[in-house]
């Protein structure tokens, strides 16, 4: 599971803090994360907290002090760091997950704990985990003070929507317990936390090793320090819980469970406000109404439930309603749209490629959605906007994203649940980016699809064939118009009507204003891919030549006609064989330096790897070539 999506982390873990929660049923709940650069204390800090709750079993206790004399880095005390990375190691042999979550409870509170890593490329971790806390303690060691880890961990909180931060100042021992380094480091923070929005946080001097300020007795070592412990703080911390449930009704329906013919209910996580039987509800995006009839949940049926809650809804109705579908307030349902502006969080080493389809998924909803090139990426060190026509790595930006078809959302700032979402890459199934959802535009709103009377069967039938799209693919100079244009003839001799799309030619007109970044070949490759659907829609057999060097365009397009009518022909000509032949002088230029970006030499080419023809004109001349995929396409009625 390294690539948890990250709002899907509840389903997750909700199985090991079932038990451990009911034991604390009365008590409320504060997710928090810890961050911190490597060397903070943070396992030591979190170590303690488990420590001192007495969460940690008697055998375990034993094992650790053993572990200490061993291995510890801190002589005969007990080593708390110890403690956290073995337990993060053991739960990492059944699933792999950066974040670790530990539980601990006090009289007061009962704690979930997501315990992230500190290196600057765990950004996604970090967004993983603070996606769903409420507070965030930043540790700053008090040797070093406010650092640009520091600032980066803040600002993803702040933007991850946590409005509880508490600045731990770690290690004061080390600085002997000093007032005036300790006001210091508040000073900075201050400013810092202001420039981005951050309305209040709590500074707390603290040694995670020691044990000062963390439990609930003030540390000696500090009298100058009137502020709660740690611990303290996070007991009394005031959630404000109920501006989820003030909002109005939102339950994403997670599956539709139907046990037997007489039972229909529909199962979520409620987003946002409450519900009881009788209340009036509408189903988005399809807008139909119906009526609650009951609440049903493991423990019997209840009266009413909120925000927060898991539970199953029956309708007075029969009606459509499945995964994905929204059970909203009737007189105030939430908009769906399919394009929209959002705050990006790139977690992939493969950087953004605008304009190729991602999966995009939020709350229960998967949709196929593109991103344009960013409008801008903040430098989460100053805090700057800049030009970026990528993302990489631990970027974010804002950009403009596109769905295939509408979803259904809110603002991220108003429902986490309903307004976060995460890209996942089509072809490895990766998680690249997380995401927060502004608002929508609404440009296509008043654009609809117009039915036609003559449809493509029409077309097609009128031509007696039936449409196909040739497409091409491989190196420059590997053979394809050639190819191409010995197919069409044959076509043509059949008494085929075909059109032959080619690179260059196209390039020449529709797509003149396109280069060869990657970016560039994305939206060449879109372009083409949707007039060669108009043309198999029109009836024709079409042959496209482009070099198309990506697996995901070739497979968008693939996914826009209808099944079985594109067919992929793979030129398998190899590079030293193409640059050899080099007919149009492009590779020796390529090689000079003096043209960039050149397919196979300092620009990639994905072959296919499961093409529905592949052809070489190495082993056979282009006749051959060309008489083999006639052979393979027939008959083409
Ligand atoms: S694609 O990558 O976007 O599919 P396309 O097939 O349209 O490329 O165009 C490729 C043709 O453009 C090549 O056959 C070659 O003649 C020309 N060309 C010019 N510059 C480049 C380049 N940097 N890389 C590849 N082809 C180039």
């Amino acid at each position: 599971m390294a690539d948890a999506p990250a709002y899907e982390v509840d389903a997750l873990i909700a199985e090991d803090i079932g038990a451990y929660l009911a034991q604390h049923q009365s008590k409320s709940l504060l997710r928090f994360i810890t961050c911190g650069s490597v060397d903070d204390g943070k396992s030591t800090l979190i170590g303690r907290l488990l420590y001192d709750s007495k969460m940690i079993f008697e055998d375990q206790l034993a094992q650790l002090e053993a572990d200490s004399k061993r291995v510890g880095t801190q002589g005969q005390e007990i080593d708390f760091a110890l403690l956290v990375d073995g337990l993060a190691a053991e739960r990492e042999q059944g699933i792999t997950i950066d974040v670790a979550y530990r539980f601990f409870a006090t009289e007061k509170r009962k704690f979930i704990v997501a315990d992230t890593p500190g290196h600057e490329q765990y950004t996604r971790n970090m967004v993983t985990g603070a996606s769903t806390a409420d507070l965030a303690v930043i540790l700053v060691d008090a040797r070093k003070g406010v650092l640009v880890q520091t600032r980066r961990h803040s600002f993803i909180a702040h933007l991850l929507g946590i409005r509880h931060i508490v600045l731990a100042v770690n290690k004061m021992d080390l600085i002997g317990y000093d007032q005036a380094i300790f006001d210091q480091i508040v000073a900075d923070y201050s400013s810092f936390s202001e420039s981005i929005g951050i309305e209040s946080f709590a500074a707390i001097p603290i040694s995670g090793f020691k044990g000062d300020n963390i439990t609930a007795a003030p540390s000696l070592a500090t009298p100058w320090y009137g502020g709660p412990s740690l611990i303290a703080h996070l007991e009394n911390v005031e959630l404000g819980g109920d501006a989820a449930q003030s909002r109005p009704l939102r339950m994403p329906v997670q599956w539709v469970n139907r046990p037997n013919l007489d039972f229909r209910g529909f199962s979520g996580l409620i987003a946002s406000g409450s519900v009881k039987p009788g209340d009036a509800v509408r189903i988005v995006p399809s807008g139909k109404t119906s009526t609650v009839k009951s609440i049903v949940t493991f423990g019997g049926d209840l009266d009413s439930a909120v925000a927060g809650q898991s539970v199953t809804l029956t309708l007075t109705d029969e009606i459509d309603c499945s995964r994905g579908d929204v059970i909203a307030a009737a007189g105030d349902p939430p908009e769906a749209s399919d394009q929209f502006e959002a705050t990006l969080v790139w977690m992939s080493d493969e950087a953004l490629k605008p304009g190729r389809g991602y999966w995009l998924k939020l709350a229960a909803q998967t949709v196929t959605a593109s991103v344009q090139e960013p409008k801008y990426e903040i430098n989460v060190n100053t805090m700057a906007r800049l030009a970026a026509k990528t993302l990489e790595l631990n970027a974010i930006g804002v950009a403009e994203i596109q769905t295939d078809r509408p979803i259904t959302f809110e603002a991220y700032e108003n429902s986490r649940s309903l307004g976060g979402f995460i890209l996942i890459d089509k072809i490895t199934n990766a998680t690249v980016a997380a995401g927060l959802l502004h608002f929508s535009l609404r440009r296509a709103q008043n654009v609809h699809w117009q039915a036609t009377t003559i449809t493509r069967a029409d077309h097609a039938a009128l031509k007696n064939q039936q449409p196909r799209v040739l497409w091409f693919t491989g190196l420059s100079g590997s053979g394809k118009s050639t190819i191409a244009n010995a197919v069409e003839q044959r076509l043509n001799l059949m008494n085929r009507h075909t059109f032959l799309l080619d690179g260059d030619n196209v390039r020449h007109g529709l797509n003149k204003d396109l280069g060869f970044t990657e970016a560039d070949r994305i939206e060449n490759i879109r372009r083409v891919g949707e007039v060669a659907r108009l043309m198999a829609d029109a009836g024709l057999v079409v042959l496209t030549a482009f070099i198309s060097p990506f697996r995901a365009e070739r497979q968008m397009v693939r996914e826009i006609l209808p099944e079985g009518e594109f067919i992929e022909i793979f030129v398998d000509t190899p590079l030293s064989v193409a640059e050899a032949r080099d007919v149009k002088g492009l590779y020796k230029k390529a090689r000079a330096g003096e043209l960039k970006n050149f397919t196979g030499i300092d620009s990639p080419y994905e072959p296919p790897e499961n093409p529905d023809i592949r052809v070489n004109t190495v082993e056979m001349t282009v006749d051959e070539a060309a008489d083999e995929i006639i052979r393979q396409i027939m008959p083409l009625k």
